[in-house]
């Protein structure tokens, strides 16, 4: 878009505009011509506009029109845009006229907001960073470490000893806080929305991974990217990382797929050829979250055995009109 130029008499009234200047404004072909000038300025800053000007007529020197830091214009119809205005006085047929350039600065300032907001991004990410690498470059090798001393403990005691069985535990409640802390880091290293979802699951399960001691495999099928809504998203990973984190936890199993499939419903299925859900603690929260979850969204939740083994989790909610 080329820059709008109109010529501004003494006393006010446009004299010239090109057809950029038209366009601009919302005028048509020649339509600014013989307008005020403060025609083009939102009227509350009309009055002032009138005041700076009389003042440029007592020193007319070229400049920047920078005596408001945001400089507002108003096109005919009455919207506003963001410009950026530059003066120049000029003699035309023995009259003091001034030359306005203007520009519509739109487009400049959102790529400017987008700048700075990629520069916070970054340096929130590196932030982040820094506190995840904390996190498992010191607590958990700390753990770690606990855990080994424990462990070695424990082989220098008698098989029969009491100690024994409370050291165990012990060292199982260090496993655990590992585990959490791992998530947490996870979750540090993922406090970002401009992830695509399908991303994300592929991350989770890679977090998760490392407490399986295998692969999962991952099956994604359907647009999960734009196809869920933001209610439903935010699902997602705490639901894969609840049955994926059982998984590790109970089922001791060899093999493990992560399916999520979009359609008219989301669903997400983990299954895994593990003991299968026979022994099942009635105490845990975890099963019942993911109900409550599913049941908020007006979905469904199943947990039970799978053949020939294992057990199968399935997760299931529908995705509404439009999805
Ligand atoms: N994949 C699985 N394989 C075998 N058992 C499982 C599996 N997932 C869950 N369970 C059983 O169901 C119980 C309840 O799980 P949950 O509600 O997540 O609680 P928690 O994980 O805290 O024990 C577990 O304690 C476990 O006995
Ligand atoms: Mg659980």
């Amino acid at each position: 878009m080329p820059d709008g130029i109109v010529v501004v008499g003494a006393d006010g009234r446009i004299q010239m505009a090109n057809p950029a200047a038209d366009t601009l404004f919302a005028a048509e072909p020649g339509g600014l011509v013989g307008r005020s000038i403060e025609d083009l300025v939102p009227p509350e800053l009309a009055e002032r506009h009138r005041r700076h000007r009389a003042a440029f007529e007592q020193r007319p020197t070229a400049r920047p029109m920078n005596a408001y830091d945001k400089l507002l214009a108003r096109r005919l119809d009455g919207s506003t845009f963001p410009a950026q205005i530059a003066l120049a006085p000029v003699t035309l047929r023995g009259e003091r006229c001034t030359v306005a350039t203007v520009r519509d600065v739109t487009a400049q300032l959102a790529t400017q907001e987008r700048l700075a907001r990629a520069v916070r991004r970054t340096l929130l990410a590196e932030d982040r960073e820094r506190i995840a690498r904390d996190l498992h470059d010191t607590v958990i090798q700390e753990l770690f470490a606990i855990g080994m001393g424990l462990q070695a403990v424990v082989g220098e005691l008698d098989e029969t000893a009491p100690a024994r069985a409370r050291l165990d535990s012990a060292i199982d409640a260090i496993d655990d806080v590992i585990r959490t802390v791992r998530t947490v880091i996870f979750d540090v290293h993922r406090a970002d929305d401009d992830v695509p979802l399908r991303t994300r699951v592929v991350e989770t399960v890679a977090a998760v991974a490392p407490s399986l001691g295998f692969e999962p495999e991952i099956v994604l099928v359907g647009d999960i990217d734009h196809r869920i809504p933001p209610v439903v998203a935010e699902h997602l990973e705490p639901v894969v990382r609840e049955a994926l984190t059982n998984v590790a936890k109970h089922a001791g199993a060899t093999s493990a797929t992560v399916a999520v499939e979009v359609g008219d419903h989301l669903e997400v299925r983990v299954v895994d050829d593990g003991r299968g859900p026979g022994g099942r603690r009635p105490e845990g929260r975890g099963l019942l979250n993911l109900a409550e979850r599913a049941a908020a969204l007006g979905g469904t939740f199943h947990f039970g055995p799978r053949e020939p083994s294992g057990s199968e989790m399935v997760w299931r909610v529908p995705l509404g009109d439009g999805a």
